[in-house]
């Protein structure tokens, strides 16, 4: 059964309560540079992303991964660069940059006539040592299907020798690659919140770095998407959400997402930390978490 614990307050004071090395898995989107001003309540800059990764490197168990996932605002004619200025300082921190992925999308945001249309975001997965779950999908139809792989690989003296799979059959279906387009969830869910990414996004990297009943954190939570899909496949879910606006369509959200396995807060006497109190969400009505 999932344990689900929801925050409402800074993911920098809250993150404070998450014990070491006890989250399997973060899947998120900070905001972007002042892209969007959130209910007008946002402060954000440096001053916020550099101790927030510092402490995702402190409560993030060895083998975990975070999915960070971000794209840049022009200003004054220029990207800002802060995607990468970010990406820099989670491997100085101590993660490895595991993969730089693109979340490629179906349509566009702000046309723009001065450069080609922005359609992509960043998807980084840092890994604290090497991920230790590695679910790679396999949905990328083969288009060599039932032949027999007949490639080489080049050596770096520049000889080409056999692969080692040579002469295997070619399965029906391969490794998915990088670059995932995903259908935006615009229309179909209407939230209210102004920025939420794909529902797919969020259950495929659950899926692909973390198993049943991981640990799965959101510290900007939004409209709660990673929370809605870390509940419909079994994880724990702790998420963080600043605005109170948008924490109640998180709530909403995720205790009413089909499946009945899991419930909101998990069972009352435990709180997610194991501290044997009521988890922190329900401190309005019962003030007994210690932590
Ligand atoms: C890009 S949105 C996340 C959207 C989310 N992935 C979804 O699908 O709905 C970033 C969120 O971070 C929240 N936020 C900004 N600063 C925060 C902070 N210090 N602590 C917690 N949440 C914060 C904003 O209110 C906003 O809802």
């Amino acid at each position: 059964m999932s344990k689900i614990e929801l925050i409402q307050g800074d993911c920098l004071e809250e993150m404070k309560g998450i014990p070491d090395g006890s989250i399997d898995l973060v899947v998120t989107s900070p905001p972007y540079d002042n892209l969007r001003t959130y209910n007008g309540s946002l402060d954000w800059g440096e001053h916020i992303w550099k101790p927030c990764i510092q402490d995702l490197f402190r409560i993030i168990k060895d083998g975990g991964v975070i999915v960070w996932v971000v794209g840049d605002a022009t200003i004054k004619g220029s990207e800002t660069g802060t995607s990468f200025k970010q990406a820099l300082y989670f491997m100085q921190c101590g993660f490895d940059l595991h993969d730089t992925m693109i979340y490629e999308k179906d349509a566009i945001a702000f046309p723009n006539k001065n450069r080609y249309q922005n359609s992509f975001e960043y998807m980084f997965v840092f890994s604290k040592k090497a991920p230790s779950k590695k679910n790679i999908i396999h949905d990328r139809k083969n288009i060599s299907f039932g032949r027999k792989v007949t490639g080489t690989n080049r050596t770096a003296s520049g000889e080409t020798k056999k692969a080692s799979c040579y002469g295997n059959n070619i399965k029906e279906f391969g490794a998915r690659w990088n670059i995932w387009r995903i259908k935006t969830d615009k229309g179909n869910n209407k939230t209210g919140h102004p920025a939420m990414f794909p529902e797919q996004l969020a259950k495929d990297h659950i899926i692909s770095w973390s198993n049943e009943g991981d640990n799965i954190l959101d510290p900007f939570m939004g409209s709660g998407t990673t929370g809605k899909m870390a509940k419909q496949i079994n994880r724990n879910f702790i998420g963080i959400e600043l605005d109170p606006e948008y924490f109640k369509i998180a709530e909403k959200r995720i205790s009413g997402c089909g499946n009945d396995k899991g419930t909101l807060w998990g069972p009352a006497e435990t709180c997610f930390c194991n501290c044997a109190s009521t988890p922190r969400a329900m401190r309005s009505t019962a003030n007994t978490c210690t932590r």
